[in-house]
């Protein structure tokens, strides 16, 4: 039986005015449901922000230790159902267990990082240049918090979002992406459990381009937050700037991260780093490495490690084991994976490895790929430029580590960049010079720890607030300045 998953508004699992539901298939067999969705209104995304408004006195004046301990519920909740919360993402997202119990593992630490921070919310004292005069800074919370989430990481973006939020004692209205909704519905199910107030955090299903619009210029919204394409978090800035009430917005966005491979690099370990940070997650992660930058004095034999590895990967169902890769997430993506095959093929590189829809018996159904090298990539295609969010890996060469810097920062993303080397010099010359707001020598540009602030530069996110650590608090919260005068 196909499960029918509801919207919570004011504390009600609530069906969506219009009455409609769209569905949502398994990737890695389209003929299996994973449940039905309401297609939500903007009469809906009404009543879920005035009930989060209504929610939010109450919730600002709750001590934030007591807004800790039901994060800290939450947590104990995912830790104790985990594996069925890991295969549910497997079903839902296509990525492997392996990835799903680790991404599930994530969203147990950060829901347990934010609930200690609700203890710490902490300002500070100032020296007047007067005598007898007391000056504090305390944080307040905003208001109620959009929160507006991609499909990659069903559990872990959604977590890093509303955790910081409620935390810092804010209100939410949650809507996730429609391609990993159940996975959304899990989440606020267990927060629910763990013992919110109604009304402090509100669910709605729909496409971005109704609801998420609805959502982002309301002007009893006081922040926005969203992880996706360029193309819609501009599309939000931009309505932003339009409405009224000028919310606080952050946006986090596409990537287009090089990993470089110096001479002195260990080369087997270099494979390993490029092959999970470009194919890990079916390269679906806007930290994923999609263009990999080698020394010509070691290209050839990187590349001969690589491709063997990259043809060898296992590539299938994600709940299967021994899989290292899962299909890509639904058939647009695919079809945007192979557009981007051609376009390469097209632009005159040459193709190492993949190239083409995985058809193996028992794969008909499902939307599988096989991981694909381009070589002779140069800045100026499109392959080079454009997010693909698959398994694409562009090879480019560079001649040193100056040369490799200034192709690695010829784009317009700035989020991860990946350095391999054993010199010291090399990697703090990288570190210092590349355009990127996550650097990582001797490690996969994919994967955030939930204590570190996690955010990138130019097209990748705003420039104002980041994401995760102590500095997510910044984002949902306010200082206010007192003077005192005895
Ligand atoms: C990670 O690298 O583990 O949507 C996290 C994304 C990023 C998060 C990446 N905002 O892929």
């Amino acid at each position: 039986m196909v499960q029918t998953v509801l919207n919570l508004i004011g504390g009600k699992w609530v069906p969506s005015e219009s009455g409609q539901t769209f569905g949502r298939k398994s990737p890695a067999d389209v003929t299996k449901s994973v449940g039905e969705f309401q297609l939500s209104t903007k009469d809906d995304v009404k009543r879920a922000v005035e009930a989060a408004g209504q929610a939010f006195q109450g919730w600002r004046n709750t001590p934030g230790p007591e807004r800790g301990k039901i994060l800290y519920r939450a947590a104990e909740l995912i830790e104790r159902d985990s594996e069925d919360f890991a295969i549910a993402m497997t079903i839902e997202e296509g990525k492997t267990l392996v990835e799903s119990r680790s991404e599930t593992r994530r969203g147990i630490s950060i829901l347990r990082f934010f609930a200690g921070q609700a203890s710490r919310l902490n300002g500070k004292t100032y020296r007047s240049e007067n005598q007898r005069t007391f000056i504090y800074t305390v944080r307040e919370p905003l208001g109620v918090a959009a929160l507006m989430t991609p499909w990659n990481f069903p559990t872990a973006i959604p977590l890093w979002k509303i955790a910081p939020a409620l935390a810092s004692g804010n209100t939410v209205v949650f809507k996730p992406a429609s391609l990993t909704p159940l996975n959304a519905s899990r989440i606020v199910q267990v927060l629910e459990q763990a013992g919110l107030p109604p009304g402090v955090l509100n669910f709605v299903t729909g496409p971005g381009s109704t609801v998420g619009e609805a959502l982002a210029v309301r002007d009893d919204v006081a922040a926005v937050s969203f992880t996706g394409s360029y193309e819609v978090g501009h599309a939000i800035h931009v309505a932003r700037a339009n409405a009224d009430k000028m919310a606080r917005v952050q946006l986090e966005m596409g990537g287009k991260n090089p990993t470089v491979i110096l001479p002195d690099a260990k080369l087997d370990n270099a494979v390993e780093i490029v092959t999970k940070a470009a194919f890990g997650l079916t390269g679906q992660a806007c930290t994923a490495t999609s263009r990999v930058i080698v020394h010509e004095s070691i290209k050839d034999a990187f590349l001969e490690k690589l491709v063997t590895r990259v043809k060898n990967l296992n590539v299938g169902d994600g709940l299967q084991p021994g899989v290292e890769m899962g299909p890509a997430v639904d058939e647009t993506q695919l079809e945007k994976d192979l557009e981007y095959v051609r376009i390469g093929s097209d632009e005159g590189a040459r193709i190492l490895a993949g190239g083409g829809r995985l058809e193996r018996p028992g794969m008909a159904n499902g939307n599988f790929i096989e991981p694909t090298v381009f070589d002779e990539v140069t800045t100026d295609m499109r392959i080079a430029q454009e997010e693909i969010f698959g398994p694409v890996l562009s090879v480019l060469t560079a001649k040193n580590l100056e040369d490799a810097i200034e192709v690695a920062n010829n784009t317009v993303f700035g989020l991860s960049a990946g350095l391999c080397t054993t010199d010291l010099a090399s990697a703090h010359e990288f570190a210092d010079k590349i355009q990127a707001g996550i650097v990582t020598i001797n490690r996969s540009t994919v994967g955030a720890e939930p204590q570190i602030p996690f955010g990138g530069e130019k097209r990748s996110s705003t420039d104002t607030f980041r994401e995760q650590g102590e500095e997510a608090i910044d984002f949902y919260t306010r200082i206010k300045t007192v003077y005192t005068v005895y």
